[in-house]
């Protein structure tokens, strides 16, 4: 059993470096890709507060196919440079969405959807998937929240 403690007191920058310290121990020494997406889909979900839907989108040839994740079912492909996750994944650069239905081209896959965070993950200098993560809030995510995520896909990108 894994028990990772998520605590809604902490600072945010604290949150995220639990979270990261989480899924790191989580995915050390496992090599299959999708249980190591599961598991940290569900850290974030269980971490990160005032969420609609976190997960992942993997890179397969000029498309992006949806991976694991938390919430309800989603679009499952995504032309590269389509949709926030597409720009991110075309461009390997964080997209920070504070309305994303001022996000020209967004995919809405949840209409719950108002504000979104995706950051790819880049392994040998490649974009090999994006980390999602949508909620119901306006302008729900900022900087730290962007550094937090980052943070965590450096972590993981070698076990994905
Ligand atoms: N809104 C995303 C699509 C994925 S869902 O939010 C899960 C986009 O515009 O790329």
């Amino acid at each position: 059993m894994y028990d990772f403690k998520a605590d809604p007191d902490l600072p945010v920058d604290e949150m995220y470096r639990e979270l990261t310290g989480s899924a790191a121990a989580l995915v050390d020494g496992e090599s299959d890709p999708v249980a190591n997406m599961a598991n940290v889909a569900a850290l974030i979900w269980q971490f990160v507060p005032r969420l609609n839907w976190a997960g992942f989108y993997r890179v397969i040839g000029d498309e992006l196919v949806l991976g694991p994740f938390a919430g309800k079912p989603a679009c499952i492909r995504i032309p590269m440079g389509q949709g926030v996750c597409g720009t991110a994944a075309e461009s390997g650069e964080t997209q920070l969405v504070a309305d994303v239905h001022a996000f020209s081209g967004h995919i809405a896959c949840d209409g719950d959807t108002l504000s979104e965070l995706v950051v790819p993950v880049i392994r040998d200098g490649k974009v090999v998937a994006v980390i999602d993560l949508d909620s119901p809030e306006n302008a729900r995510f900022n900087d730290e929240d962007a550094a937090g995520i980052e943070a965590l896909s450096k972590a993981i990108a070698q076990y994905i």
